[in-house]
């Protein structure tokens, strides 16, 4: 054997344990960590090594290149985007994912558990959102993966509603997609398919302060375009406001238009496990697919996310995603196996840390966290208001507070630089945004470390630098 392998497999368990002692270090001063580094270098390339210096050598040189920039994502003052925690348990599903090294495809043809392992966590988990068991799913990426992957197969059915097979004879029929606030993923989706980013036809928002869809106008489109195969993709909740499309309203108009229903649940599908705002999603069980992603509020570690398809569009999903010509690989028709079913072959068994998750927290540990996030919202969005510099700019509705300041006269620069001063203090994460042409800051509640004292920080930061 090459010898620094066979060096590095000899002392496996002291390497194994080096590596886990500076994980734990990490962990253990996540508090302190900063949430972002200044003037970080384009690192101009090193040679590659010639020869290979060993995991305990290749340790040091990383800990001396990157490790203090390392910023504290998974820490509890990272409001960034949507970005979620890392539980211990999740860490450790995530470690031994990596130890087992599966890859998830076939119950039969693999002749290994890990495609079970998927599928019970998939059952887990429509089992913790209050799902019908008619929802079938798998792991992809991330929440733009799952719309890509839902909206392929959404694609197809278009397709048929006009005989055509669109995964064999590719787009032969216009296709109409409403929409009202989507995720810019749904519209990269759109882009990957084919379908083209602007070709959406956009529903009006609902009257108010809202982002989510105006029903009526839904029905007017429907009607418009109910020549045409139609796909509604529709959000649960948006990412500045988290606003809700009215999910029941939309099942209602299932009985009389007939269209295709995604909703995008990336993180708003957690809304289910607050008792006061399980409301929001009611009438999602009618959806034709839905995503959702578990590397946001199921806070396992990047990359994690789930597809959940209607169990009558398998068919669908089966002619989109199929490997053909491919006898190693097995009867597509046949031998369920993720590979047919989604849009990697190969993939790592990127369920373990979720079903780790679920096991070590259950429902009850859930709700605390989602409750938990949605306290802190609120009583981070009080504080501001009191505070005369700066104004929400739409209600918290769950766990996302948007925010701009209060003085209207060279907003977007004023804003710019208190995210300047942010980033050299390193205490506080947020992004910016632009909510109805008005230029805002958004801070998501996501991770189960944060505390009444990490609100009570942030707006002191946030006054310091304004
Ligand atoms: C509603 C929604 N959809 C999709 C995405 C994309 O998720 P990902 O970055 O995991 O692909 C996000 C990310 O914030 C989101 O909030």
């Amino acid at each position: 054997m090459y010898n620094t392998l066979q060096n590095d497999l000899d002392n496996l368990d002291y390497l194994l344990s080096l590596t886990k002692d500076k994980a734990a270090a990490y962990l253990n001063e996540i508090n302190d960590r900063p949430v972002s580094v200044n003037n970080v270098q384009v690192t101009i390339p090193i040679n590659l090594p010639e020869n290979g210096i060993g995991l305990e050598g290749t340790l040091k040189a990383f800990y001396e290149q990157h490790q203090d920039k390392i910023v504290a994502s998974s820490g509890p003052r990272y409001w960034g985007f949507v970005t979620g925690g890392t539980t211990p348990a999740a860490i450790a599903g995530d470690w031994l994912s990596a130890v087992f090294d599966q890859n998830p495809q076939g119950i039969k043809g693999s002749g290994d558990v890990s495609a079970n392992i998927e599928l019970q966590t998939i059952n887990w988990l429509i089992q913790l959102f209050g799902l019908p068991s008619y929802f079938k799913g798998g792991f992809v990426t991330g929440a733009t993966m799952s719309n890509f992957t839902c909206l392929a197969i959404a694609r197809q059915w278009a397709g048929k509603q006009k005989g055509i097979d669109i995964a064999r004879e590719g787009i032969k029929t216009e296709i109409r997609i409403l929409t009202a606030t989507p995720h810019s993923s749904a519209i990269k989706s759109l882009a990957m398919l084919g379908l083209g980013s602007s070709n959406i036809i956009t529903v009006k928002t609902a009257e108010g302060n809202r982002e989510a869809m105006d029903t009526a106008d839904l029905e007017v489109k429907l009607q418009e375009n109910k020549d045409y195969p139609v796909i509604v993709i529709s959000s649960g909740g948006t990412v500045n406001t988290v606003d809700f499309d009215d999910m029941q309203a939309i099942a209602d108009l299932q009985k009389q238009y007939t269209f295709y229903w995604h909703i995008d649940a990336a993180f708003g599908a957690f809304a289910v496990c607050s008792e006061k705002h399980s409301h929001l999603l009611s009438g999602w069980e009618f959806a034709d697919s839905i995503t959702v992603d578990c590397h946001k509020w199921l806070n396992v570690p990047y990359d994690g996310a789930i597809y959940l398809v209607h169990e009558k569009h398998a068919a669908f999903q089966l002619q989109t995603f199929q490997n053909s010509n491919a006898p190693y690989l097995g009867d597509p028709a046949t031998d369920f196996s993720f590979l047919n079913f989604g849009p990697e072959n190969s993939r790592r068994l990127r369920a373990l840390p979720a079903w780790f998750a679920l096991q070590a927290y259950g429902r009850s540990g859930f709700g605390w966290i989602v409750e938990n996030n949605i306290a802190l919202a609120n009583q981070f969005a009080q504080l501001l208001e009191q505070n005369t510099i700066f104004k929400l700019v739409a209600p918290v509705r769950l766990n996302v507070v948007c925010f701009t300041i209060d003085s209207e006269e060279d907003r977007g620069r004023k804003l710019a630089l208190i995210l300047e001063k942010l980033k050299v203090s390193g205490k506080l994460f947020i992004s910016p945004t632009s909510y109805k042409g008005v230029p805002c800051l958004r801070a998501a509640f996501v991770n189960w470390r944060t505390t009444e004292e990490d609100i009570l920080i942030a707006i002191n930061e946030l006054t310091k630098a304004s």
